[in-house]
């Protein structure tokens, strides 16, 4: 079996392989202690005490996602979470302990009750290098550095992947049987973006190709703090351990927009806020001011240790005496790769885990500490399945012949080429369009001329030239291949963007302002179609929570 991607899920996938006495290998653009999910920061939900329940953490993340999860999937999240928890403390993770000497849990975003566990605000580089340690111990095997350029099907069914091994430039062949993308997020398909540069949804848009469909594709998630100019993520933690958000004026403005909840309410509702503020004019230079002084400088070292550190290095602010201009930037993909609660795809020995996945647990929008808990529960459960398929499924098959050929061909075409555009400028330039047509705010008009925009900068990649014709690590060759992605994605993005006609959690539509449930209670599904794509619907799946208001 390949495992593509070596973040949490992928490796908490390939442990469960392993444990099932099978053999895997992990293919990765980068080494597994790099992936992205070492940047998550606040934390991983889970019940972990008496007075709360699965049910209200479940009822939070119905709620959370404007109703759009499928709950059967929301229900096996968080029955199964604290399991996972303990497991993760078995194979040796540390987390912050509370004064009885339980693991800490801090409030989040859009919950009911304080139930994000956490490792101060580096809890994703805690959990990676555990889940490595058990990658080692197992010996499985990591072909770290390795980009794949195509999962390989016949009639329907996995055959394997061809991948580039970017250290030397050779294309290889893994006949596998069955392949699973655990490839993260697309993040870096906007301008302004949380996610390392790595995240470029290739996973995605390798599936989409191999005939497996996309879900919910144009709910993007914004985190509210993303700090000035870079776009590094500042963890909602700041404000679940207290602090505020405070407009040009000095106003506390969440006061206005979720009462109740204040800085705590969903991400959608807290990030539409700081935009607004901003658009309205009682901004900061182009930010809000998130305020932790009244924190202490004792707490913020102990909890927030790397945002005072992020902060004074790359905006050169101190925490502990000034407010850290922050905006809302790209985040999280909610909408990803169709597959059911075991990871499973429409494409037979495909599979999928983590944000490249859409269970759907978040629907219209993801609380803050899902995502982790997501990457292990589900990685879990499809490391188990994937196992199950590749001891009773039909076996190892026969990889066709030329896949392999034409990948080369398609390579030399694009190396012999000795002249055209810089990949690098239409990156540059596709990233520019997506946060300007299809941000926070959206409406039809603008979402249509950004689809037309990115239709021209596709046509533009076809006409690439390399300036480096090297074989040793070809960033440009890499860069050239993800923006074939991004811009792929960035289509699917708009369209879905587009077909949807109402706002819902993270996509706001101007020209629709109110939720519709009587039209739009429904996935999106999008899938190729000749030289296009084609989007169809699917019912969410509702066992317990009907939906209601959503007030914060
Ligand atoms: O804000 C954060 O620490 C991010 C957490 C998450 O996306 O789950």
């Amino acid at each position: 079996m390949v495992i593509i991607g070596g973040g949490i899920a992928g490796m908490r996938a390939a442990i469960e392989i392993s444990n099932a006495g099978l053999d895997c290998a992990i293919v990765s653009k980068v080494h597994p202690v790099r992936s992205h999910s070492v940047a998550a920061q606040g934390g991983i939900n889970a019940v972990l005490k008496t007075d709360d329940s699965w049910e209200k953490h479940a009822f939070d993340t119905v709620k959370g996602s404007d109703y759009l999860a499928d709950q059967d999937a929301v229900e096996i999240l968080c029955k199964e979470g604290p399991g996972c928890i303990e497991e993760l403390e078995e194979m040796g993770a540390v987390f912050s302990r509370d004064d009885q000497g339980r693991i800490a849990q801090r409030p989040f975003g859009g919950a009911g009750y304080p139930r994000t566990c956490y490792l101060a605000d580096r809890t994703g580089h805690g959990l990676i290098h555990v889940l490595y340690e058990q990658v080692l111990k197992r010996s499985i095997c990591v072909y770290d550095e390795w980009h794949v350029l195509e999962i390989v099907t016949k009639n329907n069914s996995v055959r394997g992947v061809v991948a580039l091994e970017l250290t030397t430039g050779r294309l290889h062949r893994l006949n596998a049987k069955a392949v699973m993308l655990a490839t993260g997020g697309y993040g870096r398909v906007f301008s302004s973006t949380t996610n390392a540069i790595s995240s470029t949804g290739d996973g995605m848009a390798l599936a989409l190709s191999a005939g497996a469909p996309l879900m919910d594709m144009e709910f993007v998630q914004f985190h509210p703090t993303t700090l000035k100019r870079t776009g590094i993520l500042i963890t909602e933690a700041a404000r679940g351990e207290g602090g505020h958000l405070v407009n040009a004026s000095g106003e506390r403005f969440m006061k206005r927009y979720a009462p109740e909840k204040l800085e705590l309410a969903s991400r959608d509702v807290v990030a539409r806020a700081e935009q607004k503020e901003i658009d309205e004019g009682r901004g900061v230079n182009g930010c809000v001011l998130l305020d932790l002084r009244h924190l202490g400088e004792e707490k913020i070292n102990a909890v927030l240790p790397q945002i005072r550190e992020l902060s004074i290095k790359f905006a050169g602010v101190d925490p502990v005496r000034e407010p850290i201009p922050v905006r809302p930037g790209a985040h999280y993909s909610m909408g990803g790769i169709m597959t059911d609660v075991n990871g499973k795809t429409a494409v037979e020995g495909l599979w999928s885990a983590g944000e490249s996945a859409c269970v759907s647990v978040h629907g219209a929008n993801r609380l803050g500490g899902n995502s982790l808990l997501e990457t292990i529960v589900f990685g879990k459960r499809a490391g188990k399945e994937a196992a199950r398929f590749c001891v009773e499924g039909p076996g190892m098959r026969d990889f066709p012949e030329d896949a392999l050929k034409e990948c080369a061909s398609g390579v030399a075409a694009l190396f012999k080429r000795q002249k055209g555009e810089s990949a690098y400028r239409i990156m540059e330039e596709a990233g520019l369009v997506m946060s300007e047509h299809c941000g926070i705010f959206r409406k039809e008009e603008s979402l249509s001329i950004g689809l037309k925009k990115i239709r021209e900068l596709k046509e533009r990649h076809k006409g690439i030239c390399l300036t480096d014709k090297g074989d040793v690590f070809n960033t440009e060759f890499q860069t050239a291949l993800e923006l074939g992605c991004m811009l792929e994605l960035s289509e699917v993005i708009l369209l879905s963007a587009i077909s949807r006609q109402e706002s819902r959690g993270s996509h706001f539509r101007l020209d629709y302002p109110e939720r519709d449930d009587g039209c739009w209670l429904k996935h999106t599904v999008t899938l190729k179609s000749g030289k296009g794509y084609a989007i169809e619907y699917k019912d969410v799946n509702i066992t317990r929570f009907k939906p209601g208001e959503r007030k914060y």
